[in-house]
């Protein structure tokens, strides 16, 4: 039962390695502690792949990532790729493995630790004990549409981004939030410009039809300017909110800053479950590869070992052992470490190393 768990580990750019050596801790402590073993293979994406391949992602690598149980990302990018052109830049890389493995279901949670809740930019009882669900269409709209690019339009240079989505591209994204929203707290806010886009009135029209397999759940339309207002004045109003590849974007880094520190939050991209239950998935934490810190030890490795429970709970059926490292992970900031993003007043400054290494010896008391 414990072993073949294949995962793929593609730590990346900048604070990736860092952060993805705490995760590689935490595997280890699990081997050891509960006896459950995972077949590891790592490989390389963003610029380092680039600097060996001249790819961002080889072709060799999204096979592997095909042919794997979960991939653990750690992050892309940094200001020496900048000029790379754009099919090989880093974030290339990653946009190839959404969409091959077609990881429509961006879930990305935003919860507000108590011990946190005064890092936050806002008042403290707008935010403690936020617990927000986003899910993110990741395979289609503006990121994908096409055309895409540059063109001559009368007489003169002209730069295109299509924003397209076909039926069944929102359909499913929709039907994964209401499945979420039902197991949370039974309310959905499905966000888009009706106003304005055409795709938004598309959009409304599919989830409202969605919603009355749903009847149990509370279903809300939203412009997506009102819900960046709506996050930052009052956070709480929100369970679950589904919404497209760009807005999505834009609001789960706004949602993110309510917690205290993008360095905080996990995701986790999920394909179609096959016949037997099994679906491609990729996890990453949401913050960026920070190359201004790179290989100084300070980044906040805890979004990764927080992706890596997420990885535990939908890839491997394991919610106890996920429950436990979000656990240990929230004991270590309640007895007062901290990493330099989140520090405060009266709390210990620690490393990414001294971290993952506190991490683990809450697990070892919530093992024992
Ligand atoms: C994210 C990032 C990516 C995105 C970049 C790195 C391509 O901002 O995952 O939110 O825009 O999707
Ligand atoms: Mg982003």
């Amino acid at each position: 039962m414990a072993a073949n768990k294949k995962l793929l580990m593609l730590p990346g750019d900048g604070i990736g390695p860092e952060v993805m050596g705490e995760v590689r801790r935490v595997v280890e402590w699990m081997d050891a502690r509960r006896h459950v073993s995972f077949d590891i293979e790592d490989d390389l994406v963003g610029g380092a792949a680039y600097e060996v391949h001249k790819t961002s992602l080889a072709d060799e690598t999204m096979d592997k990532a095909m042919n794997v149980d979960a991939v653990m990302l750690g992050a892309v990018g940094g200001p020496q790729w900048d000029n790379v052109a754009r099919d090989a830049r880093p974030e290339a890389g990653l946009l190839r493995l959404r969409k091959e493995m077609d990881l429509f279901a961006n879930l990305r949670p935003a919860t507000c630790m108590p011990a946190l809740a005064e890092a936050s930019s806002l008042k403290n009882e707008l935010v403690s004990g936020l617990d927000i669900m986003i899910v993110r269409e990741l395979t289609s709209g503006t990121y994908f549409g096409q055309p895409k690019g540059m063109q001559t339009y009368e007489g003169q240079e002209r730069c295109v981004d299509t924003t397209a989505y076909t039926h069944d591209e929102i359909e499913r994204v929709v039907r994964a939030a209401f499945d979420l929203a039902i197991k949370r707290g039974k309310k959905l806010h499905s966000v888009e410009k009706a106003n304005v886009m055409e795709t938004g009135v598309f959009w409304r029209k599919i989830a409202t039809e969605v919603g009355k397999d749903y009847p149990e759940v509370e279903l809300e339309h939203m412009y997506a300017d009102n819900c960046a207002m709506q996050l930052v004045r009052a956070p709480k109003q929100f369970d679950v909110i589904v919404t497209d590849n760009l807005f999505g974007d834009v609001l789960s880094d706004c949602a993110a800053m309510l917690t205290g520190s993008l360095g905080m939050l996990p995701s986790a991209s999920l394909g179609a479950a096959d016949e037997s239950g099994r679906r491609r998935a990729l996890y990453e934490p949401v913050h960026g590869s920070a190359p201004d810190i790179a290989g100084e030890s300070k980044a906040n490795p805890l979004a990764t070992l927080l992706s890596f429970a997420m990885c535990l709970r939908y890839s491997f059926d394991m919610s106890d052992d996920a429950a436990m490292v979000e656990k240990a992970c929230a004991n270590v900031l309640d007895v007062g470490y901290r990493t330099g993003d989140i520090m405060q007043d009266g709390m210990t400054l620690v490393s990414t190393q001294q971290m993952g290494e506190k991490v683990c010896e809450e697990l070892n008391k919530l093992a024992a």
